[in-house]
């Protein structure tokens, strides 16, 4: 405590201290006469000017030390065979003050070196630790501008399939129909001739087709019955469907009500119809089971697992293949995840969870 003391009070000062230190250790020295050795106690006031001084200062001491050292020496000078000897012991213990003073100064230097190496290591990894976390937070940043911007694309591509379908439903579909009217009525016209009749009845025949296309190009780009009856019903619909068209027997069981925001349930209803495309493309499988569940009032988990051949094989091997990775794209644009897996009694299992609370209606 004393120490940090004078440390801090300046270097002038410690040696004004060392000084007076000395010159008591001195006068008790000369006190107590020449057969009492004080040679360590000099030490102190020295040690404590170099350490906490500076060389210069401690040297300085030490000259002033050996002096009172010899004058307390000299007093009795009968003692020696030669009056020189005082001032060689003398030399030798100004030598010895000099060892210790340079000793005490290198080692000074050596932990103020080390001090100062350890402060600069420390400056450099904390200015590491920040531009890490700098880049972190860049990253956090770009992947949620990134998300959003696909969730916004999405969003358009949505409202421009709506836009597009309505379109073809409203402009092309009545167009046909007013030609098929027309060729009806041509037909009336010309009942008595029964070649021109049977051609024109063929061209009837190619726009209706072309009406049920139009019908099913329209609703593919944006599943009408997802506005008319709302997201569970229109799972129902596209679920009965699909077993109708594939034959494979579908197992539906939802648990638990709700009703999501258009970009939400657009969203899920596309990774149901991939899901389904998929069993029918890949899986070979006789039977899917589909579930959907509301956990917890906060999530919504969607289990497709199929009894097929499994997707080990064929997984991943496809560059080209895009329907898993926007399944995915979708289910992050709402949050959640989405994993595609052999399950481990065989088959595909396609897990989606996201969380309900930001996508529900409200009216
Ligand atoms: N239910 C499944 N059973 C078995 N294999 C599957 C199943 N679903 C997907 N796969 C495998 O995973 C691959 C990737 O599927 P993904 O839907 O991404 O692409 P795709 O169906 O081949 O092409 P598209 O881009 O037209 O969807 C498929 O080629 C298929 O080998
Ligand atoms: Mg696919």
């Amino acid at each position: 405590m004393k120490l940090d003391y004078l440390n801090i009070t300046g270097k002038s000062k410690v040696f004004f201290i060392g000084f007076i230190l000395l010159a008591l250790i001195g006068s008790i020295d000369f006190i107590t006469g020449v057969e009492i050795s004080f040679s360590v106690f000099y030490l102190i006031p020295i040690s404590i000017v170099t350490w906490y001084s500076n060389k210069n200062l401690g040297l300085i001491l030490s000259v002033l030390g050996t002096a009172m050292w010899v004058i307390a020496d000299i007093q009795d000078l009968s003692r020696y065979a030669s009056p020189a000897i005082p001032y060689w012991n003398g030399l030798v213990r100004f030598s010895f003050f000099t060892i210790i003073v340079l000793l005490i100064h290198e080692i000074k230097a050596f932990k103020d070196n080390l001090e100062e190496k350890v402060k600069e290591k420390t400056a450099d990894l904390l200015k590491e630790i920040n531009e890490r976390k700098k880049t972190t937070d860049e990253l956090k940043n770009k992947t949620e501008q990134l998300s959003e911007l696909t969730k916004r694309l999405q969003n358009v591509r949505e409202e421009e399939n709506a836009r597009i379908a309505r379109e073809i439903h409203d402009e092309l579909g009545q167009s046909l129909t007013a030609i098929k009217m027309e060729l009806m009525w041509i037909c009336k016209k010309n009942s008595n001739n029964p070649k021109l009749v049977q051609s024109l009845l063929l061209i009837s025949e190619t726009v209706d087709d072309t009406i049920k296309n139009v019908r099913k190009i329209s609703a593919n780009l944006r599943p009408k019955l997802l506005d008319q009856l709302g997201f569970l019903p229109a799972i129902e619909w596209q679920v009965k469907e699909f077993s109708k068209r594939t034959k494979i027997k579908c197992d539906l069981d939802i648990n638990g009500t709700i009703e999501l925001n258009p970009f939400a349930s657009s969203a899920l209803f596309r990774i149901f119809q991939e899901s389904l495309t998929n069993v029918a493309r890949h899986s070979e499988a006789s039977r899917v089971k589909l579930s959907l569940e509301v956990k917890d009032n906060n999530s919504l988990e969607i289990k497709i697992k199929d009894n097929g051949i499994g997707i080990s094989n064929g997984f991943n091997s496809k560059k080209t293949s895009l329907g898993i990775l926007g399944m995915k794209e979708r289910a992050q644009s709402l949050g959640g995840i989405l994993s595609v897996a052999e399950a481990p009694d065989g088959g595909t299992e396609v897990s989606v969870r996201i969380p309900i609370n930001e996508h529900l209606k409200y009216d």
